[in-house]
């Protein structure tokens, strides 16, 4: 059965509003794993704009269930990563104008420099997953780079406007998943999930983890982290 992976970031890009020490991520975290989460996801951007240093090193000790380390692959934060030892990394392409992770990571493009950074986090014990777009070509780079696992960029999919785009997006996920399992790929999915464009998702067999954070972090607001960390849980495992 799928596990969701809860992603954190937003409730420090809330404290990071006001410069303070609350709403604390690591506070969510542990809520978030009382409340059904299986893994704790953070993403250690380069400007620091949410995810502080700090808060990776205190989740390092305090996460009961997996942490998930999102980050660019560059020399800095592969050398904290090998410091810090999450019990995986998911490499992302990052820009500092995004508002959030725009597109999947080029594999086919930076093979050299990917297989070398899996490599170095390998040595330091972590798996490693790849954030790439649904095509078979980042997929097959993927398992050429030596990764463990992909995540599959839902964004397409989540922002597909109208039935038939949303059809053929879930089509190039389904395909993404049998290819990446084919392969001896475990298969992780995030960017863009809700409480609706989920349920297809959770009907596909092959997926081992949802990373989520924006959705369940909004709700959060209105109903209550441990309420809202449930209800995706719940929908996860659905039969
Ligand atoms: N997975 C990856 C690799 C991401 O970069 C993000 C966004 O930080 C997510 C999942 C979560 O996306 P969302 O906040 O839209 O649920």
């Amino acid at each position: 059965m799928a596990k969701l992976g809860l992603n954190v970031d937003h409730i420090a890009t809330v404290r990071q509003a006001r410069g303070g020490t609350e709403p604390d991520p690591v506070t969510a975290a542990a809520m978030g794993e009382l409340a059904g989460a299986e893994g704790i996801t953070i993403h250690l951007r380069e400007d620091r704009r949410h995810i502080q240093d700090r808060d990776l090193e205190i989740l390092r000790r305090t996460v009961q269930t997996k942490l998930n380390l999102e980050m660019a692959a560059t020399d800095e934060m592969v050398g904290i990563a090998c410091r810090i030892k999450p019990e995986q990394c998911t490499l992302v392409p990052e820009k500092r104008q995004e508002l959030t992770t725009e597109g999947g990571l080029d594999v086919v493009g930076n093979l050299a420099a990917i297989t070398k950074a899996t490599a170095r986090l390998h040595e330091a014990g972590i798996l490693v997953s790849l954030f790439v777009d649904p095509t078979a070509a980042q997929i097959r780079a993927s398992k050429e780079s030596g990764a463990d696992a992909i995540e599959i960029h839902t964004g397409s999919y989540a922002e597909a406007r109208d039935e038939q785009s949303r059809h053929h997006e879930l089509a190039a996920i389904r395909e993404a998943i049998r290819l990446g399992n084919e392969l001896g790929l475990t298969v992780h999915a995030g960017h863009g999930l809700n409480y609706v464009n989920i349920l297809p998702l959770t009907g596909l067999s092959g997926i081992e983890e949802f990373n989520i954070g924006h959705s369940i972090i909004s709700r959060a607001m209105l109903v209550g982290l441990d309420r809202a960390v449930r209800e995706m849980v719940a929908l996860i495992r659905r039969p």
